[in-house]
């Protein structure tokens, strides 16, 4: 993007953005889930939104308020994040998977609350891997948007999110170290790379509202290049 070309509009798009964690039940009481805040998410909502796009926001159970003027579905678990993100996803130009998804959900459900008993001092928990939803939308061969993941990681984080990159099919993939301390998951800060075929480029740390605007910018470029 020249310095001097106009920032790319996303007006009269469309972007579906998954955000947040998922809760996969164990019994009435009881989740499984992660330590996302959901801010990446709900600030790239914002920023899209600024940027003229009509924005469906699938958010996992967080505690933000909704970006204005943003159409925002509550879900809990994967499966259900899954079916609201293949709705939004026949509708969209720009998909991106910003949403910490649970790996794994428990293999069954108990429908009343798991007692502890006299002689269980171990327990232990079937798991059953959910669907991954973000490369369910990149492997699309019709109404396939221009679809962006994120990848989280501890170590080898270019490689492992490269990796990700051709696995899944994305057109686009946010590479994140979740080891450091200003970034990850509940900063309010991040540091990203963001990679393509084409390359990739730093994004040094920053506001996680600021970020997201640096990566829509870049994303609406990429995403409606002729
Ligand atoms: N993702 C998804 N559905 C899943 C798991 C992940 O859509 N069931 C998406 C995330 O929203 C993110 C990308 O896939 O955009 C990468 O998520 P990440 O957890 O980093 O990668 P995984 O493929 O789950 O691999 P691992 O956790 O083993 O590193
Ligand atoms: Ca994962």
């Amino acid at each position: 993007q020249s310095l001097f070309a106009p920032r790319q509009s996303l007006a009269g798009r469309k972007v579906a953005i998954t955000a947040g964690p998922t809760r996969e039940a164990l019994d009435p009481v009881r989740f499984l889930s992660n330590h996302s805040s959901g801010k990446m998410g709900f600030a790239l909502a914002a920023a899209a939104q600024r940027a003229g796009a009509e924005v469906t926001l699938i958010a996992g159970p967080v505690n933000l308020p909704t970006p204005s003027g943003v159409k925002r579905v509550d879900v809990t678990g994967a499966l259900e994040m899954r079916d609201a993100a293949e709705r939004a996803a026949d509708l969209c130009d720009i998909f991106i998977g910003a949403a910490a998804v649970a790996d794994f959900r428990p293999a069954k459900f108990a429908e009343q609350k798991i007692k502890k008993r006299e002689d269980n001092n171990e327990e232990t928990v079937a798991l059953v891997k959910n669907p991954d939803i973000v490369a369910g939308i990149a492997a699309r061969t019709e109404r396939r948007p221009f679809t962006v993941g994120f990848a989280a990681e501890t170590e080898k984080v270019l490689e492992h999110a490269r990796g990700k990159l051709t696995r899944k099919k994305l057109d686009m993939i946010v590479a994140n170290d979740v080891s450091v301390a200003d970034g990850g998951f509940d900063s309010d800060r991040n540091a990203v790379t963001v990679i393509d075929a084409a390359g990739s480029e730093m994004l040094p740390s920053a506001l996680k509202t600021e970020l997201a605007e640096q990566l829509i910018a870049r994303i609406a470029t990429r995403a409606l290049a002729p």
